[in-house]
């Protein structure tokens, strides 16, 4: 019984976030960041809000660490601190940066935990970092066709727990300017706090 809804619990969230197209046609094609330059990219960076929902990980820390290895590669490390289950989850992997531009990487996840929050998190696949300043802000973008339609994620990451209002405002007219929706951008929370 428990098992049965926990799976129609993750149907459920599968056709109301991830899998449902955000647009028509294929995936739209964006501007590439200008002398994007990825020694200053690494560091840690926090999620400050995402365009999906998914209460477990709204009530998460999010924490993504990267570091450049001596293959020229990008470690990359997802931490996620639940605010309820107080248990940190880390999920690895490792970014290739894409010939078309550098600031175009393909994901791969290399630890897979049978952890359904670790599902959620940024999968395997292309993501490009729309903009960023290296200092506070920065709009990571990815986008899957399926076919007559496709479905893309945005998430806005800060070098701090927190961005303040100006610094949001100015993404969000930026996404407008992309038009890319940011009304489906949902908050994260910033209060990691464990209790
Ligand atoms: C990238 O940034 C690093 C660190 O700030 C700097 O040393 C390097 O020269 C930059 N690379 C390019 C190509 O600008
Ligand atoms: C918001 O943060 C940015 C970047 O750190 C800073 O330049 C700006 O002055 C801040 N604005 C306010 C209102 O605090
Ligand atoms: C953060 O969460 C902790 C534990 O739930 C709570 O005690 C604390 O007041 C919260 N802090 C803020 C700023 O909301």
């Amino acid at each position: 019984m428990a098992y049965a809804c926990c799976a129609l619990l993750l149907i459920a969230v599968q056709l109301v976030g991830l899998g449902r197209p955000s647009g028509l046609g294929r995936c739209p094609k964006h501007k590439y960041m200008q002398d994007f330059n990825i020694t200053k990219f690494t560091g840690r960076w926090y999620e400050i809000e995402r365009s999906f929902y998914l209460m477990e990980l709204t009530s998460a820390c999010i924490e993504i660490d990267l570091s450049e290895n001596d293959r020229g590669q990008i470690d990359v490390s997802v931490s996620t601190i639940g605010r309820w289950s107080g248990s940190a989850t880390v999920s690895r992997g490792v970014a290739t940066t894409s010939k078309r531009h550098p600031s175009i990487f393909l994901f791969k996840v290399s630890t897979t935990l049978p952890n359904t929050v670790a599902r959620f998190l940024p999968g395997a696949g292309f993501y490009q970092i729309l903009d960023t300043d290296y200092e506070d802000f920065a709009v990571l973008w990815t986008c899957t066709s399926l076919g007559l339609a496709h479905t893309d994620l945005v998430w806005i990451l800060g070098r701090s727990r927190e961005l303040n209002v100006t610094t949001r405002a100015n993404i969000y007219d930026y996404l407008l300017l992309r038009h890319i929706d940011s009304e489906r951008l949902i908050l994260s929370s910033n209060n990691c706090t464990l209790e």
